[in-house]
């Protein structure tokens, strides 16, 4: 098929042209049928076609098309009633609904900077940010993100956020030792604090553990117990983005459930309505909503943010969730998944790490697994793999930034089954298998 010329914006290689989805698996217009690893972006949670959720959709298209954003319909009602009574962590009561992640990180952000100068500290609008991480695309989120690939061009007006380490082990340079590493991010996180001025910050933003920027990166023990008693003593507010990792995809309901952490604002969208329809949530404290109700300020809404059809999709793929017991299936099949490329290619040459919670794994690819030294970005060696795999008939997600670079991704449905993780497995070993001979261009 010849490439429209007006698809994509910025032209480049030419489109996967998918005809149309069905559970885990892509169907293209080549006759090529694709195990879709990466669940999209790490969005499809419940597979593709779910009819249920169609009719759910339509249900809500007929009652009503477009309600204002704040007003209620019954969709909304009954969206709001699942995530209390199921989903959201008693704390967190209030819920603002934006229809992407970055839309929900940027309203988060203004919440935290409204609830201080509710508060009357209107200088607290410093946001801490982390070395490794995505937030969105948005300016604000794109400028909070530690992921240089995606501020390219943008470096001029992207705002400098203070950023503290993103937890690494792998890469740690104090070593492996988890009480070590601990306390070598808290000190970095204590000094940065310092150094800002805890009056001037209104909030850290963080992934629990991270999402693709880092590729399911897992902070060390007792990391997030002591970040969240540095940041309440000093009146810091937490911002956990579970924007890919909410809604079942690390085998609990959220990242943060882990880790004991209790965020003030919790982001998620992605899983929350798996692809049906464009939506996500800020779910935040009384605490948060009353200081903001005090400054006698508001929370604006997008246009399309809450849209009854897309509530709607979002109920429905959070009741089959529940109904069929997915989260618990994340887990045994993430474990499986993990436990199946640890056996077959933990001490493969190129590969570096093997990492993952529920059905948000990684694999970082080195040039030399004993120096941990990547590829030259000239290789472009996570696009091979993504080519290599896709011969084999298997989607990966490219993971990594800059420095942190060639980390493979897997976010699958939470519906695959035994011969999919074989599959999965079979496409990158071979994919790896390919790299062998590759070698670093002489410096
Ligand atoms: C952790 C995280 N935050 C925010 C976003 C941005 O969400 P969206 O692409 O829906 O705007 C993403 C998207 O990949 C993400 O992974």
């Amino acid at each position: 098929m010849q490439q429209p010329a007006i698809w994509p914006f910025v032209p480049g290689s030419e489109p996967v042209y998918v005809a149309r989805a069905e559970g885990a698996y892509l169907y293209l217009t080549d006759g090529r049928k694709i195990l879709d690893a990466a669940g999209g972006c790490i969005v499809s949670n419940i597979g593709h076609g779910v009819v249920e959720v169609a009719d759910a959709v339509r249900d809500a298209l007929v009652n009503c098309t477009f309600i204002m954003p704040p007003w209620l319909t019954p969709e909304r009602e009954a969206l709001v009633n699942e995530l209390r009574a199921h989903w959201l962590p008693p704390h967190l009561t209030r819920i603002h609904l934006a229809s992407g992640g970055s839309e929900a990180n940027e309203a988060a952000i203004k919440m935290a900077i409204q609830y201080h100068a509710g508060l009357g500290a209107p200088q607290r609008t410093v946001i801490l940010t982390r070395s490794i991480s995505y937030h969105g695309t948005t300016i604000t989120t794109a400028a909070a993100s530690g992921h240089p690939e995606r501020k390219k061009g943008l470096e001029g007006i992207l705002a400098t956020y203070p950023q503290i380490q993103t937890p690494y082990p792998l890469r740690c340079p104090v070593g492996t030792d988890d009480a070590l590493a601990t306390q070598y991010y808290l000190d970095d996180l204590e000094q940065t604090i310092e150094t800002i001025g805890a009056d001037n910050i209104a909030a850290l933003i963080a992934e629990p553990l991270n999402g693709s920027s880092g590729g399911a990166i897992a902070p060390p023990a007792g990391y997030w117990d002591g970040v969240q008693l540095i940041l309440k003593q000093h009146g810091i507010l937490l911002i956990m983005d579970e924007v890919m990792t909410g809604f079942g995809r690390t085998g609990l309901k959220f990242g943060s459930d882990h880790y004991g952490i209790k965020p003030d604002l919790l982001v998620a969208g992605k899983g929350l309505a798996g692809g049906y329809a464009p939506i996500a949530g800020v779910f935040g404290t009384d605490a948060v909503a009353e200081a903001i109700a005090a400054g006698g300020f508001s929370v604006m809404f997008h246009t399309f943010g809450a849209l009854p059809q897309a509530c709607a999709a979002a109920t429905s793929v959070l009741q089959i969730l529940r109904r069929d017991d997915l989260i618990e299936r994340a887990k045994t099949r993430g474990n499986q998944l993990k436990a199946a490329l640890i056996e077959r290619l933990s001490q493969h040459p190129r590969v570096a790490e093997i990492r993952g919670t529920g059905l948000l794994i990684a694999v970082e690819v080195v040039a030399d697994r004993e120096t941990l030294t990547p590829f030259d970005q000239s290789l472009r060696v996570t696009d091979q793999i993504i080519g290599h795999g896709m011969s084999q008939g298997v989607f990966f997600y490219p993971g990594g930034t800059g420095e942190i670079r060639d980390i493979i991704c897997m976010g699958p449905a939470f519906i695959i089954d035994d011969d999919d993780i074989q599959l999965t497995v079979d496409a990158l070993s071979y994919a790896l298998d390919a790299l062998v001979d590759l070698e670093n261009p002489a410096t």
